[in-house]
């Protein structure tokens, strides 16, 4: 009786703890199949046009714990495409990141010419700071094919961070649309829904690119749009810099004197009292999603207009007005809804994101 009660008990624990492990791998390796463990880094794609603040978010990108670079795609913008490949693997090299592909894309606009930006970047796209030449090598792969594979073999778990015009990430999309339900989200910086850094109504990236913008807008995936609206008040002052300066390092002296560029510039605008760092800033919100306040809204991008081209168009009461054929005129019958198609950051805590910039940078 006691060995067959022992057996019983014996067989029981053998069930009990089976149905316990069956239980623990399936909780655990179910969300490893649709996408991360909580707390594991994020993957994320990187796609820029390096450029001063580009430089500053591949730097944060690199130093954050939080993210997994799993590429940096270049795409003609602020430069062009070879010398923004150029820079770009200059500062993997300086952050001693050759692991990370760094692929040239797109060197034009989908269908106007290129706009590159001296001015703002200057004549090395770096604020004059100069960097030795890179150890690392450029990709062989098309940055929109490099794209495609990776959201293919991470499927679910790809952030995708375009913080220049939007040219590669609509190739992507549109070579092949089956990658839209398997990124995880797309924080790009772009646009506004308070006014233009080119024109009154129209920012660089979206300005770029409309056509681009239009596919990426409408593709149907998760957007957070980090637009002029928070980063155009989120200035690094020279008090920062200071502070930036004070753990030296290579990084740290490139960054700074990036910082430094920006800052002069844009003070002399006469319109800033500091430097927007505008890419850096959608990296940090995929590090830390408080950073940035969102409204869902309906956002367009104007492709036509004759002032308002490369405008991103938000609907923020999400409603339009249905109007009917009455006779020989239109009437007006009430609102209709319209769906929403972007987070769009609408308030930022810029003090949080500074210090997050100015500590992940110092002393590298
Ligand atoms: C955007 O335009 C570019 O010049 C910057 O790198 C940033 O991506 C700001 O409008
Ligand atoms: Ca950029």
């Amino acid at each position: 009786m006691l060995e067959w009660l022992c057996a019983r008990g014996f067989a029981m624990k053998m069930f009990l703890l089976s149905v316990v492990m069956a239980i623990v791998c399936v909780g655990y390796f179910a969300p490893v199949a649709l996408g991360q463990q909580h707390g594991e880094p994020k993957r994320v794609i990187l796609d820029t046009d390096p450029g001063t603040d580009d430089a500053l978010a591949m730097l944060l990108a690199f130093n954050s714990p939080e993210l997994r670079v799993e590429a940096i795609t270049v795409v003609a913008g602020n430069m062009t495409a070879d010398a923004g490949l150029e820079n770009a693997l200059k500062i993997a090299s300086l952050a001693g990141r050759c692991d990370v592909p760094v692929a040239k894309g797109a060197i034009h606009p989908l269908l106007q010419e290129l706009n590159t930006g001296k001015f703002w970047n200057g004549a090395n796209g770096l604020g004059g700071a100069e960097l030795p030449p890179s150890k690392c090598k450029p990709s062989a792969e098309f940055a929109p094919d490099l794209i495609i594979r990776l959201v293919h073999k991470y499927p679910h778990q790809i952030t995708l961070i375009p913080v220049g015009p939007l040219t590669n990430i609509a190739i992507a999309v549109a070579k092949d649309p089956a990658i839209v339900p398997l990124v995880k989200e797309v924080v790009l910086m772009g646009g506004g829904i308070t006014g233009g850094n080119v024109t009154a109504v129209s920012e660089y990236n979206v300005h770029s690119d409309p056509e681009a913008a239009s596919i990426v807008f409408n593709a149907g995936w998760p957007i957070t749009m980090v637009g002029l609206d928070v980063t155009e008040i989120t200035l690094v002052t020279d008090e920062d810099v200071a502070r930036l300066e004070s753990k030296p390092g290579p990084e740290t002296t490139f960054a700074a004197a990036v910082a430094r560029f920006q800052i002069g510039t844009y003070k002399g605008t006469g319109i800033f009292h500091g430097g927007a760092v505008h890419d850096a800033l959608a990296v940090g919100q995929v590090i830390d999603g408080t950073i940035l306040k969102t409204q869902d809204m309906r956002v367009d991008i104007e492709m036509d207009g004759k002032f308002t081209r490369g405008m991103t168009v938000a609907n923020r009461k999400n409603a339009i007005e249905r109007n009917v054929p009455e006779g020989d005129h239109l009437q007006s019958m009430g609102l209709e809804a319209v769906q929403p198609n972007v987070h769009v950051a609408v308030s930022a805590d810029s003090p949080k994101f500074v210090d997050m910039l100015i500590e992940r940078i110092s002393g590298k």
